[in-house]
């Protein structure tokens, strides 16, 4: 089967892919407002280093595991372990793994059909088409289901593409697409009445701020969604990632463009928060902070583009084709997780099981979408808060515990020749074993008292 096993056909196209996986809803609703209430230009340093020191790890244990085994998370995790209790374990935490990858997309391509409805409404506008604008407006349950079909349909079109023409393919022609729009954006926001004051509140540091140890924490569950860790999407994205290239260097530029991204999102995000401000729309909660998460996308800069004419619809287009691409990019790690596991654990073809994964996948977001109230926190927090912390502590357990340290230190070599004298070698394989499972438990702890 590994001679067949298809590959990225270069470190570019896994780069991009990788990349396109971390950048997502994430990057936009949580980092940028976090950052502004919350020490500004101080708090996105302490971000920058939390992502090394806790993220980056436990991205290296997901890559390190993925090449080794050549294979999608069960087959991994149970293909390391050296005991019958390990091997098992393995393969539980792998299922627990691809099942948390396809709930977070069943919630995802919920929030991401809305951005295609944001995006179609402005659209049909243009095309003069006013009752579908105004009916791709409003929320209900109708238009929900529809967008949400639309994106798990395309979600599952690529992944039944396979991992060059479809995976890889799309992260190579969407990834730059959406830099492009992001900068073209700061560009034109930077240049409204109002938005020098959100560049301030952004970016000047307020060092006082961080002294709460619960800030850390949740900045480190950022962390952790952001870079898409402990549910196997990189370990299998790592498993198609030729023997030739570095996985240290290709794991730090994954981290490094998740967090610049994050970082470039809030040169958008938040003077655009403060043009709002400027032409009277409310940008702060009734506890005082920031609004975050759907209410800033789908409120306040909506409000913010209805009250700029032309130009806002111009800038409605483009911002919900940026989030939307963003998403896409996203929704395809996820599915490929549960679908790799499907394809080289049964005999099932590729596009059929994307087509049976994905549309299990749907049945749940109909299942969230006809009962928001009560599900869709409770997933939402199932998922992110403690099943990625949970997994993410697995993995680094399997890295740094159960495969032996020669075998790592084996794969670390292909492709990085020397690795063994570098500081990576020196720190990572501690870290790994100790630091990182503590930090994590310690924000599980953190966020079962929350
Ligand atoms: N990293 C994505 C974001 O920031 O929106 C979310 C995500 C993608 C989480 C893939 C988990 C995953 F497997």
């Amino acid at each position: 089967m590994s001679d067949k096993r298809e590959q990225f056909s270069s470190k570019f196209g896994f780069l991009l892919a990788a990349v396109g996986s971390a950048v997502g809803l994430g990057n936009f609703w949580g980092f940028p407002t976090q950052a502004a209430s919350n020490g500004g230009g101080a708090f996105v340093l302490a971000y920058l280093v939390l992502a090394f020191l806790l993220a980056y790890p436990a991205l290296m244990a997901e890559l390190v595991i993925g090449r080794y085994a050549r294979a999608n998370v069960v087959t991994a995790l149970e293909g390391v372990g050296q005991t019958v209790f390990s091997r098992r374990l393995g393969k539980a935490v792998g299922i627990y793994g691809v099942l948390t990858a396809s709930l977070i997309l069943s919630f995802y391509a919920i929030v991401s059909g809305w951005m295609i409805a944001h995006f179609g409404q402005p659209l049909a506008q243009v095309l003069s088409l006013h009752s579908v604008s105004h009916w791709l407006g409003q929320d209900g349950l109708l238009r929900n289901l529809l967008v949400a079909l639309i994106f798990m349909g395309l979600t599952i079109w690529i992944v039944a593409r396979g991992v060059q023409a479809g995976i890889e393919a799309w992260s190579t022609r969407l990834m730059p697409l959406l830099l492009a729009i992001l900068l073209g954006l700061i560009i034109y926001v930077l240049l409204q009445p109002g938005a020098m004051a959100g560049l301030h509140t952004y970016l000047v540091p307020d060092f006082d701020q961080l002294t709460d140890p619960a800030l850390l924490l949740s900045a480190m569950g950022q962390a952790f969604f952001s870079l898409s860790l402990g549910v196997g999407t990189l370990l299998i994205y790592g498993s198609y990632l030729s023997k030739k290239e570095s996985l240290p260097r290709l794991g730090v530029a994954v981290t490094l463009l998740d967090v610049g991204i994050a970082f470039t999102a809030g040169l958008l995000i938040i003077p655009a928060m403060y043009v709002a401000q400027h032409h009277g729309v409310m940008i702060y909660g009734d506890d005082g902070s920031l609004i975050a998460g759907p209410r800033l996308i789908f409120q306040v800069l909506p409000s913010l583009f209805g009250s700029m004419g032309v130009a806002g619809v111009g800038l409605s287009l483009a911002f919900f084709a940026l989030m939307t691409i963003a998403a896409l990019t996203s929704s395809i790690s996820m599915l490929e997780a549960p679908v790799s596991v499907i394809i080289e654990r049964t005999r099932m073809q590729r596009s059929r099981a994307a087509l049976v994964v994905g549309t299990a996948i749907f049945a749940i977001s109909v299942l969230i979408v006809s009962n928001m109230n009560p599900l869709f926190d409770f997933i939402v927090s199932l998922t992110t808060k403690y099943s990625q912390p949970i997994l993410g502590l697995a993995l680094c357990v399997y890295a740094g515990w159960v495969m032996h340290r020669n075998q790592v230190l084996k794969e670390l070599q292909t492709g990085h020749l020397g690795v063994e004298h570098s500081l990576f070698w020196k720190v990572w394989p501690f870290y790994v074993r100790f630091i990182c499972p503590a930090l994590i438990l310690l924000t599980v702890g953190q966020s079962l008292r929350g």
